[in-house]
């Protein structure tokens, strides 16, 4: 590993990996060898900020016991990590108000910080009153909430609310998206099996 290899992201690696070899459901099952076999391969990625980060003090609050950490830990390194958005301005689908509000801190995937070219994790936050529009992707997906939550719509199913330690699994290719509730969510992602860079489709 290399010798100036940033703190942030070793903490955040490993608190990660804890978290997804303790967390017990059938459905993260499937997921967990790719989790657990992260390479030591990394690259270090420039931090930036948005304003997403910026409901990560008021989202300890709902953050339940076993998922407190995991949320005070980012919020720790919130200016020490790279904070990304997939969509711009040009994607109609995608409301203004969910531009200014929401962001994702990519822990492993093909661009690094942990580089891996089967496995994307990271950990998103959507502010509060949003909806993220139906959409899918090739890969297929895991959610958990660590703090706030949302209505979660996934195709042939019926509207379910998720909360903090909740975990919705999305199937390839399945339509899926959700309506944030009055608090910022904040969730924990996987996608594997798929272009891990693709961009959704809307729906
Ligand atoms: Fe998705």
């Amino acid at each position: 590993m290399t010798a100036d290899i940033k703190h942030a992201d070793v903490e955040l690696r490993d608190a990660i990996q804890a978290f997804v070899a303790d967390f017990s459901h059938a459905d993260l099952e499937r997921f967990k060898p790719g989790i657990a076999q992260w390479s030591d391969q990394w690259q270090g990625v420039p931090a930036t900020h948005l304003p997403a980060a910026d409901f990560l003090p008021d989202s300890l609050e709902t953050a339940s016991h076993e998922i407190k950490p995991m949320v005070e830990l980012l919020a720790r390194h919130a200016n020490d990590v790279k904070w990304e958005q997939t969509y711009t301005k040009a994607d109609s689908a995608i409301s203004e108000k969910m531009l200014t509000t929401y962001g994702f801190v990519e822990v492993i995937g093909s661009r690094g910080p942990f580089v891996s070219d089967q496995v994307r994790s990271g950990i998103g936050v959507y502010g509060p009153g949003i909806g993220y529009p139906p959409h899918q992707h090739k890969a297929e997906e895991i959610y958990i909430v660590l703090a706030g939550g949302a209505e979660y719509r996934l195709a042939g199913q019926p509207p379910r609310h998720a909360k903090p330690g909740d975990l919705v699994f999305v199937p390839s290719m399945l339509t899926h998206g959700f309506y944030t509730s009055d608090e910022a969510m904040v969730v924990y992602y996987i996608w594997q099996a798929g272009d891990l860079r693709e961009v959704s489709t809307f729906v």
